[in-house]
């Protein structure tokens, strides 16, 4: 039995009546999933409680310095009316990597994952129904205490908020155009960029939006030190099919270790496919480019699932079309077979799928 309590709201919102326009991130479901921790005590009061504002102390610590650590993870529903997760027990296992780099107590993976399906059960019918569309959950951890010395926290609330989606970009499954982001950088090895924490994605906003302004979807990172490597996309992990072997970056400490990224190494090793983790930096990329063996490149990510990349501008040195505008055949059956393991349209061969209820 597990030791959660249940607190129903009386003010139930409407579900979204067109889920055709869904798009991310901007609407919630009626309850969230909140747990406290306190030093001494430890992580305790797991509860569902209605969807609303938090009451934080001005000073609480988060706001000042940054101690957050978040997840994000997806529950698909089934064409029989089964709602499942993917790898569920791999975003906890990251959560709690986040969260010894940043000082956060750790959490019991295996209590989560029961304390996050009981969540959806109560939330099972926010699990929109269209094709493509799933509840994106959003676990994060918070320092809560009212300080504002520069120290980690001795108080925490872990939350897991939910959110009825469509596709992250508006491109759906048509090739997306990058930036190669010279001028900035994310991360470098031996701070924070192998965590899921918000100063990652703070330190990415003014790239991003500079991107934006000129008609980029996101950049593409390259390492903090000698801005050669290439690192990951805004949102996702990346991928490159380079004379019929498929390169990704390897996960040297500054790079994401994507649950989406691991799963289509499994999968593409699966089929036989040739994927090597190592360093590959922009140069080698251009040369591929120019020599006619840069054959697709492909971002991965919970949210973005599988995108492919239709064009990467590396400024006044390189601009690259790749695949010619079209989603490659590697990228294509990725997704194919990646959604349908996720949306329980086939029989999940890797044991990845969870049930959640029917
Ligand atoms: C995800 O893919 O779940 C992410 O966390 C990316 C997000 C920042 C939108």
């Amino acid at each position: 039995m597990s030791d959660l309590t249940i607190q129903l709201t009386d003010h139930p919102k409407a579900k979204p009546a067109d889920e055709s326009k869904l798009k991310f991130g901007d609407l919630f479901t009626d309850h969230m999933l909140m747990m406290d921790y306190d030093e001494g005590q430890g992580w305790h009061d797991a509860r569902i409680v209605p969807y609303g504002p938090l009451a934080l102390d001005p000073a609480a610590m988060c706001l000042h310095y940054g101690q957050e650590v978040f997840e994000g993870m997806k529950a698909y529903r089934a064409e029989d009316g089964r709602i499942l997760l993917f790898r569920p027990e791999q975003n906890f296992a990251r959560l709690n990597l986040s969260n010894d780099r940043l000082c956060i107590p750790p959490v019991d993976e295996d209590k989560m994952v029961e304390y996050l399906k009981e969540f959806l059960r109560v939330e099972k019918d926010w699990v929109p129904h269209s094709k493509d569309t799933s509840l994106y959950l959003r676990p994060f951890i918070i320092a809560i205490d009212p300080h504002l010395g520069v120290h980690s926290g001795k108080h925490y609330y872990f939350i897991v908020i939910a959110s009825p989606v469509g596709a992250y970009y508006p491109e759906g499954l048509n090739p997306v155009s990058i930036y190669v982001e010279t001028k900035y950088v994310r991360s470098v090895r031996g701070g924070t960029g192998f965590t899921k924490t918000a100063g990652n994605y703070s330190a990415s906003l003014k790239a991003q939006s500079e991107a934006e302004e000129k008609h980029y979807t996101q950049v593409l990172w390259l390492d903090g030190v000698e801005r050669r490597y290439i690192e990951e996309v805004g949102t996702m992990n990346v991928f490159f099919k380079i004379d019929g072997e498929i390169i990704t970056p390897s996960l040297d400490g500054s790079i994401l270790g994507g649950i989406t990224r691991k799963s289509a190494i499994e999968l593409m090793h699966s089929w036989g496919l040739k994927v090597t983790e190592r360093r590959i930096s922009i140069d080698e990329l251009a040369e591929a480019y120019d020599a006619g063996k840069l054959e697709e490149a492909f971002g991965t990510g919970t949210a973005a699932v599988i995108s492919p990349i239709g064009f990467l501008d590396w400024g006044d040195t390189k601009k690259m079309e790749i695949g010619g505008g079209k989603i490659g055949p590697v990228s294509q059956r990725l997704y194919d077979e990646l959604t349908a393991i996720q949306w329980g349209r086939t029989k999940d061969p890797f044991g990845w799928s969870v049930e959640v209820c029917k």
